[in-house]
């Protein structure tokens, strides 16, 4: 893993943010096309947004890509561009919780400080035979408990990392690989026979499911495209317009275009249908080329040129409309 033994806090907090809820596999090409972009805080301190979300574009959760350009504003600005080394300080960075504090104290500072993601969280479960709630606030205590009282000094960092890779590996949620783990000895939950029943989480609600209608209004080599508020999912990334059916996405386009947008569409032909999960939720969209009444003055709309689509950061269901336009208007 290519930030391992880095010399440079700021190549470790960039890994670890990518690395919340995604797969060491995935992170790997990102990560080295943003330190050759980014290679320090100063130069991700001056990029622009759309630059930044553009590098981040397919890694999901952007708001974490906003906080690490927030940061990094802050750190060039307050900390003259270097990570401080004061947990506090670091606590109070964009995007910094608990989890990374620690993280980035004992791997990039060599500090005796514990930390605790989903792997870790797992691991301690099983070591420790945990029956709490793991992510209820007791649980929560006794796992931050167990991974501090063994955390071995002046290695920290290595351990940390080495039970994340443990956790990645062998003691994996499903089918843990308890023959080949080299803690089986001492493994309570192994001895009890409750390895498949740690940790203990909450069972899961199931995930809604929305139908969405897009119109694809192109227009003399160009399309309109709408940016989505800064706040919330895909804040400040650019989307096709589009809004929720409640059931036959034909019949309801026009009026859920104009009741967000204002914009008086005419249905042409299908471009597609596009399926796409998030962590809470699921949607199906169907998209349509439209034409367009005159476009009223709408600060959040812009006519893109098709050949500069890729300039707009865009989340995964509107890149793939961006890909099948082309392919339509290529033929
Ligand atoms: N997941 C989160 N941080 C990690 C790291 N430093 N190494 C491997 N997996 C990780």
């Amino acid at each position: 893993m290519p930030w391992r033994n880095h010399p440079d806090p700021y190549a470790v907090w960039v890994s670890e943010i990518m690395l919340q809820q995604t797969r060491v596999e995935t992170v790997i090409p990102y990560f080295e096309n943003w330190m050759g972009q980014f290679p320090n805080v100063t130069t991700l301190a001056k990029a622009s947004e759309q630059d930044v979300l553009n590098a981040w574009e397919g890694l999901g959760y952007y708001s974490r890509a906003r906080n690490l350009h927030k940061a990094a504003k802050r750190i060039a600005s307050e900390f003259n561009g270097q990570l401080p080394r004061d947990l506090t300080q670091l606590r109070s960075l964009p995007g910094i919780g608990r989890y990374t504090v620690g993280a980035i104290a004992s791997m990039a500072f060599g500090m005796d400080e514990p930390t605790l993601d989903g792997n870790l969280r797992r691991v301690f479960s099983r070591l420790f035979d945990v029956g709490q709630l793991a992510d209820s606030p007791e649980g929560e205590k006794i796992l931050w408990s167990l991974a501090a009282k063994n955390l071995p000094k002046g290695q920290a960092g290595d351990y940390n990392q080495a039970l994340m890779d443990l956790g990645a590996t062998i003691c994996v949620p499903k089918n843990p690989r308890c023959l080949l783990c080299p803690l089986i000895e001492i493994c309570e939950s192994r001895k009890n026979g409750t390895q498949e029943l740690r940790p203990v989480l909450k069972t899961k609600k199931s995930v809604p499911h929305y139908i969405q209608a897009a119109a694809v209004i192109v227009n003399r080599g160009r399309v309109l495209l709408a940016q989505r508020p800064v706040d919330g999912l895909l804040g400040g990334m650019w989307e096709f317009p589009n809004g929720r059916v409640k059931s036959d996405p034909v019949r309801e386009l026009t009026k859920v275009i104009n009741a967000a947008y204002r914009l008086r569409v005419r249905r042409k032909e299908a471009l597609g249908i596009i399926q796409h999960a998030y962590t809470h939720f699921k949607v199906t969209e169907h998209a349509f080329l439209c034409d367009c009444a005159p476009i009223p003055k709408n600060k959040n709309l812009k006519w893109v040129r098709l050949d500069g689509l890729d300039e707009y950061p865009m989340g995964r269901i509107d890149r793939q409309i961006a890909a099948r336009i082309k392919k339509t208007t290529s033929k």
